[in-house]
């Protein structure tokens, strides 16, 4: 079994938020490593969604080309997930030769397949700009949930996606003029053609989230109708038919194939042959495509992309997704994370105060699996000082300096072993069992959980042990004891990594161990009488109330 997964494309259109981390990122990076340490043929896809209206609402505004903003916020949000530790395999961005060219031929394969049409379409147009307004160039009221704030894509209050022409009271976005209505001839993917299709194939999903199978049942009572999928600007793929000049696809149309034109240039640069990337996309039940996504995407990965790879069409069939972990929202202090309010916390530079770990292990403990979640600055100092420093970090530095402190960093000769011992490895491979089962399922905040209890179940070992009192009265069971517990630090190292990345990497120095993390290994001890450790740092360190205080000073 091979494993594709993905993260939602992030528009190259500001930085990326902690937000957005929680939700469609390092979800899917814990599962990526928890994956590549089962030794399991996996590959992470991700980059920037290039394209679409935002971009040139935001260049213009600016005075600069579209290429300027996406290149600079696309360097940005690489830096942002460099630090955050994402494990892409690529990090790639849609405006490029490889893939329009594949965009293109999905529109051709449609078109030809019988699964797109024309109309003359009436649209909005801005006579004091003198162009039409697609998407976001209007603003107005949802006709659904009546939010005043609806763009013409999509109302973020309600979730559901919109046409420019269903908004009540419709401004222009770049004058604020009322628009008048003008025609345009549009191609439309036919949706209605696949709902039979669609609608068993959804039905096949009995274990897909209840987030994902309640957006797609609202889709399907209201019925599938056909969706334009080009647009009245300039910046974008051509649309590859004649009579469409001046016209470009639109952007939900091309984006999610950008994960299938990253697989390309990913093989493209291992210098695989041409058509290795072909194996993961059309691999059949040998591929499992895993989509992670926040829920405002839902309807374009359950529905609408499934339609366009139902529609190639092909001898080799593509793909269809097999799974689409979709998270919730995360609330910033108790309120929605809004950008334009400044109601957020940029990854690239609350990074760059604190710890990495501190926050990956934060962001999981609290993930928005089944519903909203908050992240608080209380909540943050609380998981970094309660849990990850006095729970996981005392129980690597107890030991290690007590090694040092009186056996000068090596644990040697006699050793003798317990039916406690026994009663401890049990324990602990009862939680990692379930850790694992959590990772496979997607469920991070469990998975944390189990970590802990793990961790708790060393200190409580080491107290009950009491090594301080042994080391005089019975020096051979005080060995056992250490190597017990440098095994549980071992194993809390391995087991955690998809989580605190970096933090297990510094403890297998530590330790003096090689640099892996095997979940093969996971139930045998490692580490055997005879050991020297390596040079001892400190883990994780307190988040004080002050910096606290900075940090969250400087929201709103
Ligand atoms: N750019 C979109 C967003 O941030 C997500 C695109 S996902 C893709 O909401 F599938 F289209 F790539
Ligand atoms: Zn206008």
């Amino acid at each position: 079994m091979k494993y594709l997964v993905t993260s939602a494309l992030p528009y190259a259109n500001g930085p990326i938020h902690l937000g957005h981390l929680a939700g469609a990122y390092l979800p899917a990076d814990i599962y990526v490593r928890y994956l590549r340490n089962m030794k399991r043929d996996v590959i992470y896809i991700c980059g920037t969604d290039e394209h679409g209206v935002p971009i040139t609402i935001n260049a213009e505004s600016k005075g600069v080309t579209p290429e300027t903003v996406v290149k600079e916020n696309h360097d940005l949000i690489e830096k942002g997930f460099k630090m955050a530790g994402m494990s892409f395999d690529i990090f790639s961005g849609t405006h490029n030769d490889t893939h329009a060219a594949l965009s293109q031929e999905f529109f051709i394969n449609l078109d030809k397949n019988g699964y797109i049409s024309v109309k003359d379409v009436e649209q909005l147009y801005c006579e004091h700009d003198k162009m039409f307004l697609p998407d976001r160039y209007v603003e107005g009221t949802c006709p659904i949930c009546k939010d005043t704030g609806a763009r013409g894509d999509q109302c973020d209050k309600c979730g559901n996606a919109l046409n420019t022409l269903d908004l009540i009271e419709p401004r222009c976005k770049l004058c604020g003029k009322t628009p008048v209505i003008k025609t345009s001839k549009h191609w439309f993917l036919d949706l209605d053609k696949f709902e039979k299709c669609l609608d068993s194939w959804l039905e096949s999903k009995t274990n897909w989230k209840s987030n994902v199978k309640a957006f797609c049942k609202q889709w399907f009572e209201r019925g599938l109708e056909p969706r334009g999928i080009t647009r009245d600007i300039s910046w974008g793929i051509p649309v590859p038919v004649e009579g469409a000049e001046g016209k470009v696809l639109y952007v939900w149309f091309d984006a999610p194939i950008g994960y299938a034109s990253f697989t390309k240039e990913l093989f493209e640069k291992r210098n695989a042959g041409p058509l290795e990337w072909e194996k993961w996309w059309k691999g059949g039940n040998d591929v499992k495509l895993v989509h992670f996504i926040g829920k405002d995407n839902i309807v374009f990965h359950s529905i609408i992309w499934p339609a366009m790879l139902m529609g190639q069409n092909e001898t080799q069939e593509w793909k269809l997704p097999d799974e689409i972990p979709a998270n919730e929202f995360l609330n910033l202090e108790g309120q929605k994370i809004s950008t334009s309010r400044n109601w957020a916390i940029w990854v690239h530079e609350f990074l760059e105060i604190f710890n990495p770990d501190s926050v990956r292990f934060y962001l999981a403990s609290n993930a928005p699996e089944s519903k909203d979640a908050d992240f608080s600055f209380k909540g943050f100092q609380d998981a970094n000082n309660g849990m990850l420093a006095s729970i996981y970090g005392n129980f690597v530095n107890r030991n290690l300096a007590f090694i040092n402190k009186f056996f000068n960093g090596k644990i040697d000769g006699e050793v003798k072993y317990t039916e406690e011992d026994d009663k401890l490895w049990n324990d602990v491979r009862k939680e990692l069992r379930e850790v694992l089962d959590c990772y496979e399922t997607f469920r991070v905040r469990d998975a944390v959980f189990h970590l802990m209890e793990i961790g708790r179940i060393a200190n409580k070992y080491f107290d009950s042990m009491a090594p301080w009192a042994l080391r005089k009265n019975d020096p051979a069971r005080c060995n056992g004891v250490f190597i017990n517990c440098l095994n549980l630090i071992d194993t809390l190292a391995t087991v955690m990594e998809p989580v605190t990345p970096g933090s297990s990497r510094k403890v297998k120095k530590m330790l003096n161990q090689p640099e892996e993390f095997d979940f093969s290994k996971l139930f045998t001890p490692q580490i055997q009488s005879g050991i020297t450790l390596g040079p001892v740092e400190i883990l994780f360190t307190m988040i004080d109330d002050e910096s606290i205080e900075k940090e969250r000073a400087k929201l709103g």
